[in-house]
């Protein structure tokens, strides 16, 4: 099963991803960890490429769609993706979503997570990460088993750097400009194509909208 999951930053896409992909068996493709991961510091210094790719994120804004969609396409091919994967974060605009539908590649569920403004800022404020495997936590609403420590590794969680607090502002306006648009072209795209479009409220805990989630797959008979 192929799956994309839509949302403003913050919605809890990479948390409900976790979920999602464990109970399916599919990979998670995250381009913002991917990102993250391609610009993590080397002792060798920095290539330009990923100097240009920090600067995009530390701005908040939005990496050049020729950059992402070759890395998703590379990722896609992957034989682990055979089975289905679940995309998130990924597409962005309505260029990235046009891309990938020349791929030739089905889509079959688009979930779209919906919060309003005041929560994400809250949550993205108090996110921690474990910078190895992306696994997130939030210092009230999921907090780790131990203070500061991720649940698996027990390594140390950080706060990334695109979270302060003016650059969730700027990310909040980049997706209402660049990425809401994909609403209105997604619901005209499932009237043509076998592909459900699935609106979650993702304003409860995150026990609840997982139970959402999996109850809407149980329901369709995904
Ligand atoms: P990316 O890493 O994708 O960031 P994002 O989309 O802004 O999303 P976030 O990771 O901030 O939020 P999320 O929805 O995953 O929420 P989470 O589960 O963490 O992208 C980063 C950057 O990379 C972009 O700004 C851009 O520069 C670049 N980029 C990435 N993809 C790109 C693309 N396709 N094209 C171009 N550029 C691209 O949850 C947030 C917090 O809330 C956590 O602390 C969590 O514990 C908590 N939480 C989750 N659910 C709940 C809940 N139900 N109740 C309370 N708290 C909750």
């Amino acid at each position: 099963m192929n799956i994309i999951l839509l949302g403003p930053p913050g919605a809890g896409k990479g948390t409900q991803a976790e979920f999602i992909c464990k109970s399916l068996g599919i990979p998670k493709i995250s381009t913002g960890d991917m990102l993250r991961a391609m610009t993590a510091t080397s002792i060798l210094g920095e290539t330009p490429m990923q100097k240009e790719i920090k600067q995009y994120l530390n701005a908040g804004k939005l990496v050049p769609d020729d950059i992402i969609v070759q890395l998703v396409k590379d990722r896609i091919a992957q034989p682990d993706c055979g089975k289905g994967f679940l995309l998130d974060g990924f597409p962005r605009t309505i260029g990235q979503a046009e891309a990938l539908l020349h791929t030739g590649i089905n889509i079959d569920v688009i979930f779209q997570l919906q919060v309003p403004d005041s929560d994400l800022i809250a949550r993205l404020s108090g996110r921690r990460v474990h910078p190895g495997s992306g696994r997130t936590y939030h210092v009230m609403f999921n907090p780790p088993k131990v203070e500061n420590k991720d649940d698996e590794t027990g390594e140390p969680l950080r706060q990334r750097r695109d979270d302060e607090e003016a650059t969730v502002i700027k990310r909040l306006d980049v997706y209402k400009q660049q990425t809401q648009p994909l609403i209105a072209w997604y619901k005209e795209f499932v009237k043509n194509h076998p592909c459900k479009y699935v609106e979650v409220d993702a304003t409860g805990a995150v026990e609840d909208v997982k139970s959402t989630i999996l109850n809407a797959f149980r329901s369709a008979k995904m």
